[in-house]
């Protein structure tokens, strides 16, 4: 899966012609699962460019209450039927706009009962990842939200991005080998709760076409969740395709 997070980028107009060169830059993909997560102001005016194009539609956040008095936020229930996906516990919502991990577990569990995919986002600071922490913060964000759940939701319902936070709108990419000793790390800690529930699981933080065939190439990396290059349809495109060429090769293994 390669999905675009536009984040606080484009006016309406704007985001609806990103839309449809992203459309366009995409038509060869057979294999990767690709995904715009346009601001919330344009999802119902992006939703008839993709239609018919397989490329899948998703809110970049989401309240956990079906409605109710907490103005400003978007439900679950508006955006079920019609949008295909939400982010969840992205690094922004939760330092920036103080969103703990309990909240983070609301969200994903109401995202899921109203049948929309979720991607949860995880990852470390800088200051984590020098204590040596990474392995725990990861951890200590899934487990936040298995607490919030009945039964391992179903494999393709979610998908887990790491994100190092020291790595989002930095240009300061983790390695390959970084990014895979992580992966691999939720995958086991997932597989410890779930056995054999593990979704895929992206990488985000700074992916360019430059760098996007190397992480793919790594064994556990199914994909990328992209910031700032999402807003550049053609080398978005780049990306997807290094997914696609990734996907074949892992084909043929
Ligand atoms: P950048 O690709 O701009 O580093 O952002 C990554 C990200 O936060 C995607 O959700």
């Amino acid at each position: 899966m390669v999905a675009g997070n536009w984040k606080m980028n484009t006016t309406v107009d704007e985001g609806v012609a990103l839309a449809r060169a992203v459309c366009a830059a995409v038509a060869a993909t057979r294999r990767v699962d690709v995904a715009v997560l346009p601001p919330f102001t344009h999802l119902w005016a992006v939703r008839p460019v993709l239609e018919g194009t397989g490329v899948r539609l998703g809110a970049q956040d989401v309240f956990w209450k079906d409605s109710g008095a907490f103005t400003g936020e978007i439900s679950p229930a508006m955006l079920a039927g019609w949008c295909d996906m939400t982010l969840v516990g992205h690094s922004e919502r939760r330092h920036l706009f103080g969103e703990r991990d309990d909240e983070v577990g609301k969200k994903f569990v109401a995202s899921l009962a109203h049948g929309l995919q979720v991607i949860l986002a995880v990852g470390e600071t800088s200051e984590e990842r020098d204590d040596g922490r990474t392995f725990d913060v990861v951890d200590r964000q899934l487990d936040a939200v298995f607490a919030e759940l009945d039964g391992p939701p179903a494999v393709d319902a979610w998908v887990i991005a790491y994100e190092p936070v020291w790595a989002i709108g930095t240009g300061r990419t983790a390695t390959p080998e970084q990014a895979q000793d992580v992966v691999a790390h939720i995958k086991q800690h997932v597989r410890a709760r779930f056995l054999d529930g593990v979704p895929r699981v992206l990488y985000g933080g700074s992916v360019t076409p430059a760098n996007a065939a190397a992480l793919f190439a790594e064994r556990d990396i199914d994909g990328a969740l992209v910031g700032g290059v999402s807003l550049r349809a053609e080398e978005f495109g780049v990306i997807v395709g290094a997914a696609e060429t990734a996907a074949s090769a892992r084909d043929t293994v």
